[in-house]
């Protein structure tokens, strides 16, 4: 509904981490803070906030707000217990505009330094729920953090360094040694992915469902891909993720208002200087 009525995908994209975005003017901070005074556990509305709501909205504009408030949470607490899952309504203006997905760019296991083209390489767009920026982060770093629920519901999680992009609304990555994370989703089809920028200190949560292949023509074809880019190890099985929720990860640093330039030089120079990953040869003196 908010993408009906003219909010942007940027906006919607930041709604988790509404404080630190700059994107939300001072009325729709005031809704924000309202929201998650009425619906986190420890937090209360109390009068100074209630007198900077009316100052701002008039008595039929904070009752439809509460009731729509407490609508949300009514219903979420109610998906929560019937075990509802998110219907995937919301997706960005691409995908609403409903083309066909662009198949397959990706890359996992092979040459690290060889990236495959980005969409727009080719003259095509991305047009799912991952962005051109998702996509990014996933191909460079090639490695995501996959986490599954286990029968007990304990988490469990584990590194996949054949994590890659499939289309716009899938990830995949490969079971090569991967038996408790197989299991889970064969089970449990929730799962979640984090694919972080260590430099930038910057990355992607990518939340949704896992399809496990152990045979068929998708088993075949994801295999087939994996072996186009160089992955050579026996793959038992593979996963494909599809997304439903992408959200933002972002180092705490940011909020203390350093640059994105200021947070990769920290952290080039501690990969670079300090650990000494950039040297070559012999080191001297020994
Ligand atoms: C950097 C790194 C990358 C890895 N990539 C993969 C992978 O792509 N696929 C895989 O099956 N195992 C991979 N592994 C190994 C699994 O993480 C490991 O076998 C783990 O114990 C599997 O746990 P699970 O059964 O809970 O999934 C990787 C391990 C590391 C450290």
């Amino acid at each position: 509904m908010g993408s009906a009525l003219g909010v942007p995908d940027e906006k919607m994209l930041a709604l988790a981490d509404w404080e630190a975005s700059p994107l939300f003017n001072e009325t729709e901070r005031l809704a924000l803070e309202y929201a998650d005074r009425m619906t986190i556990t420890g937090r209360d509305v109390d009068d100074a906030v209630f007198a900077r709501l009316q100052s701002v909205f008039d008595d039929d504009a904070i009752v439809e707000l509460t009731a729509t408030i407490a609508w949300e949470n009514a219903s979420s607490t109610f998906n929560r217990a019937l075990r509802v899952e998110s219907q995937g309504l919301w997706k960005p203006a691409d995908a609403r505009s409903g083309q066909d997905a662009l198949h397959v760019v990706g890359d996992t296991a092979g040459d690290p330094a060889a990236l495959p083209p980005l969409p727009g390489d080719r003259g095509e767009e991305a047009v799912g729920i991952l962005t051109d920026e998702m996509q990014r982060v996933v191909r460079e770093q090639k490695l995501g953090y996959v986490a599954t629920v286990c029968p007990d519901g304990t988490p469990n999680l584990s590194p996949k360094g054949t994590t890659a992009v499939w289309d716009e609304n899938r990830l995949v990555f490969a079971d090569i040694a991967s038996p408790r994370s197989v299991a889970n989703l064969r089970a449990n089809p929730a799962v979640e992915i984090n694919v972080i920028d260590p430099i930038a200190r910057k990355g992607w949560r990518f939340k949704g469902r896992g399809v496990v292949y152990d045979g068929g023509a998708m088993f075949d074809e994801v295999v087939a891909w994996y072996r186009r880019n160089g992955t050579a190890s026996p793959i038992r099985s593979v996963a494909l993720v599809d997304v439903e929720r992408a959200l933002p990860l972002i180092s705490p640093a940011y909020e203390r208002g350093a640059t994105e330039a200021e947070v990769r030089r920290r952290w080039e120079d501690y990969y670079l200087h300090t650990l000494g990953w950039g040297r070559r040869g012999t080191p001297e003196g020994c």
